[in-house]
């Protein structure tokens, strides 16, 4: 099988064609569509009418999967392997757990011992317009910073946590906020990660982290926000506009995202993720 591949953009990102993703594929095909995503660090698959266990079957291919103990609230409750991104309001009408997911720049499970090497986002419904999501190329990002703040770099940790460093405070008292917060403590992770597979440094940074490791926030501050500002220049980024039934992975180890939230919140947006376990990084450290 030739790969079909369409760019999504300067930075990152690509299309596979003529892909059905729950036909069964085999070691060789994958192969291709596992070398393109480490080229692209994102793959879009438009159109798979997918049903949760072909989706959880595909993500396996990419490694073994995360059963979400980090965020237990959000996880399908007979898939644990899914994690829930909605706004549609629970049974009871309370609204959802999981609707505010990702609302900063992040790469998946940052926050954990083992932070992901990939996610798979799945569009069930997306809204009439919005909802979009952003994706910055760290690579990319990393590449472009000068030698004397590479170097500066070079030995820092960032300490991360499930939250984000954005609304820390204002989410006292959220059962939600509280609970991740008791089940993960902050976990320092280098600022400058070599990816495991292509070799490549990537800026390894974004809202979950407060500070870095023997530092003061109001120290740590300013770099962190130069440094997600700079990441998420222009040129280093994607936005996707979601359809129903696209199917989005992304390599967590080159790439950080966002979802905007530049929607109508009484329309419906609901998508479902699998995210697959990366190496062991990181050390936890004592809250503040
Ligand atoms: C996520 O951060 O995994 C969710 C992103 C999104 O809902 O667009």
């Amino acid at each position: 099988m030739a790969l079909k591949l369409r760019p999504l953009s300067y930075s990152l990102g690509a299309e596979v064609c003529a892909i059905d993703v729950s036909r069964k594929m085999s070691e060789h095909d994958f192969g291709d569509v596992y070398r393109a995503f480490l080229e692209h660090g994102i793959l879009l698959f438009r159109d798979q009418h997918i049903t949760r266990e072909q989706h959880i079957e595909f993500s396996r291919r990419f490694g073994e999967l995360d059963k979400h103990d980090a965020l237990p609230r959000d996880r399908h409750p007979d898939h644990p392997e899914i994690l829930m991104v909605t706004n549609e309001p629970k049974l009871n009408g309370a609204p959802s757990d999981s609707k505010y997911t990702g609302r900063q720049w992040h790469s998946d499970m940052s926050f954990t011992l083992v932070p992901s090497s990939g996610s798979l986002l799945r569009c069930i419904t997306a809204p009439p317009v919005g909802g979009d999501t952003m994706f910055a190329n760290m690579y990319m990002a990393y590449d472009a910073l000068s030698a004397g703040m590479k170097k500066l770099i070079a030995g820092l940790h960032g300490i991360h946590m499930s939250g984000t460093r954005k609304i820390a405070n204002s989410t006292t008292g959220i059962p939600r906020a509280e609970e991740q917060k008791r089940i993960n403590p902050p976990v320092a992770q280098p600022v400058v990660r070599m990816h495991p597979e292509t070799g490549r440094k990537a800026l390894y940074i974004g809202d979950k982290v407060k500070s870095f490791d023997g530092m003061t926030e109001e120290e740590s501050r300013p770099l962190i926000e130069y440094l997600v500002q700079h990441a998420t220049r222009p040129e280093f980024v994607y936005r996707h506009q979601w359809q129903a039934n696209d199917i989005l992975v992304w390599d967590n180890r080159c790439t950080m995202h966002c979802a905007l939230g530049d929607f109508d919140e009484t329309q419906l947006r609901h998508m479902e993720r699998t995210t697959v376990l990366g190496t062991p990084s990181g050390y936890v450290v004592k809250a503040a």
